[in-house]
């Protein structure tokens, strides 16, 4: 009985047929999707607090509301994200409590700190270009409500690394010590974007059964390549040098060479020893407690409403 179901399920997969809430799946898919949905909403919810650290030291006022705005987006993804999650039978707060507890990743990016303005152009131009390239992949997948949430998600994406590579560009037009923050910044956050579409395929445990139930579209090589093939053109018009030595076009290969990614501080960091990974967890959980009084008003006022709707 279990084979039939199982060998139905992944004949669905095969020809493309959406997977909904209500369909029968494996348990281990349903494991891997809650796995990686949470972790995806955790990096949303997360990667708003390099960028929220500079709302009040946005250079105009036209800067703090487009930060503003993309902060919002991103507080939303990841409730976008979580909704979808728990269509699998998990919940919000159970997802939440995992990461208050330390016990439950997001991507490695966040644990880097945004030292200088120039880091939130770099991180609307790289990081949220990282994240559309994986995620435009992601919403072609099999499980209907994540792909849905990406198509959505990746609308608002665009907006986001668009408006971090104008950023850069004026920066890229300005004095010497804006070009240098730029060069600067760039140089911090190049490698750390690279690592955020995991490890390579030979070492990644997930990749050949996600690529089976196409939860992966594209394996975490074939994303970075197609990053990195987008990315450079886009760093040269900024008149910025990526810092990678090895980096060359190779003609044959239609795709641009690239060095050997340092593995040992990508481990360093998801192992919780990056820079900021103290400071990530400590704000999320102070913000958490802080907003106690909120639920408990919020619950107090549900009680009465439902207590009025019985009487
Ligand atoms: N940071 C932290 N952990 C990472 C990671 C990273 N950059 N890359 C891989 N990992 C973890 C995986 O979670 C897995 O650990 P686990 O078993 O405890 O979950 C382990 O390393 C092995 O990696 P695999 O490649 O085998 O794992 P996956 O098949 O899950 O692939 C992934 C990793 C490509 C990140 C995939 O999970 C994915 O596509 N996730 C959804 C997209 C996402 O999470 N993006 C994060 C950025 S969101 C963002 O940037 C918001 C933007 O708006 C700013």
């Amino acid at each position: 009985e279990q084979a039939k179901l199982e060998a139905r399920f992944q004949q669905m997969v095969d020809d493309d047929i959406k997977i909904e809430p209500q369909d029968w799946m494996p348990d281990a898919y349903r494991k891997t999707l809650v796995r990686q949905m949470s972790q995806h909403a955790h990096s949303e919810v997360i990667g708003m607090q390099p960028e929220g650290n500079w709302l009040t030291r946005a250079p105009s006022l036209r800067r703090k509301v487009i930060l503003l705005a993309k902060i919002q987006d991103e507080g939303g993804h990841g409730l976008y994200i979580y909704s979808a999650a728990e269509t699998l039978g998990t919940s919000r707060e159970d997802m939440c409590k995992a990461l208050r507890d330390g016990k439950a990743k997001y991507s490695s990016i966040f644990n880097y700190p945004a030292l200088t303005w120039a880091d939130i152009g770099t991180i609307g131009w790289l990081v949220d270009g990282a994240a559309i390239t994986n995620q435009v992949a992601l919403s072609k997948g099999s499980y209907g409500p994540y792909c849905r949430a990406m198509i959505r998600i990746c609308k608002e994406e665009s907006f986001h690394q668009r408006q971090g590579y104008e950023l850069l560009l004026s920066l890229s037009k300005g004095t010497a010590e804006q070009k240098a923050m730029l060069q600067d910044s760039v140089n911090r956050f190049w490698w750390p974007s690279l690592m955020m579409f995991g490890p390579n395929d030979a070492d990644s445990p997930h990749s050949a059964q996600s690529m089976k139930w196409k939860i992966k579209k594209k394996s975490n090589d074939q994303l970075r390549q197609e990053f990195i093939d987008a990315t450079v053109p886009q760093a040269e018009f900024l008149g910025i040098t990526l810092p990678d030595p090895d980096l060359k076009w190779n003609e044959e290969r239609g795709h641009y060479d690239y060095g050997e990614i340092d593995w040992e501080e990508f481990a360093h960091v998801i192992k919780g020893n990056g820079p900021c990974n103290k400071q990530r967890a400590a704000a999320y959980i102070k913000a958490h407690e802080d907003g106690t009084w909120v639920r408990e008003a919020a619950n107090a006022y549900a009680a009465k409403h439902a207590a009025q709707a019985a009487e």
